[in-house]
């Protein structure tokens, strides 16, 4: 039950996955662990984005890179 704009990492099957519903109402699932090295995301309630912890890598509630070091999306994942 996320409102819109909210995120959250949940293990689903064991992993972990971020789920976030977007401004729209919308709601992605995708890979929890940043593509760069695989830490494991964190949500950003005052930007709606994911942020790596480890170098900063940043990534939208659908997966797409905002900001490097990585250079792919979150996986996504399947209801
Ligand atoms: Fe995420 Fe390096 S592991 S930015």
């Amino acid at each position: 039950d996320l409102a819109p704009g909210d995120g959250v990492v949940v293990h689903v099957r064991g992993k972990a996955t971020a789920v976030c519903r977007d401004g729209d109402g919308e709601l992605h699932r995708v890979s929890a662990h940043c593509t760069h090295q695989g830490c494991v995301v964190g949500f950003n309630s005052a930007e709606a984005t994911w942020d790596c912890p480890c170098h900063g890598s940043r990534f939208a509630p659908d997966g797409r890179v905002l900001q490097g070091p990585a250079v792919d999306p979150l996986t996504p994942v399947d209801p």
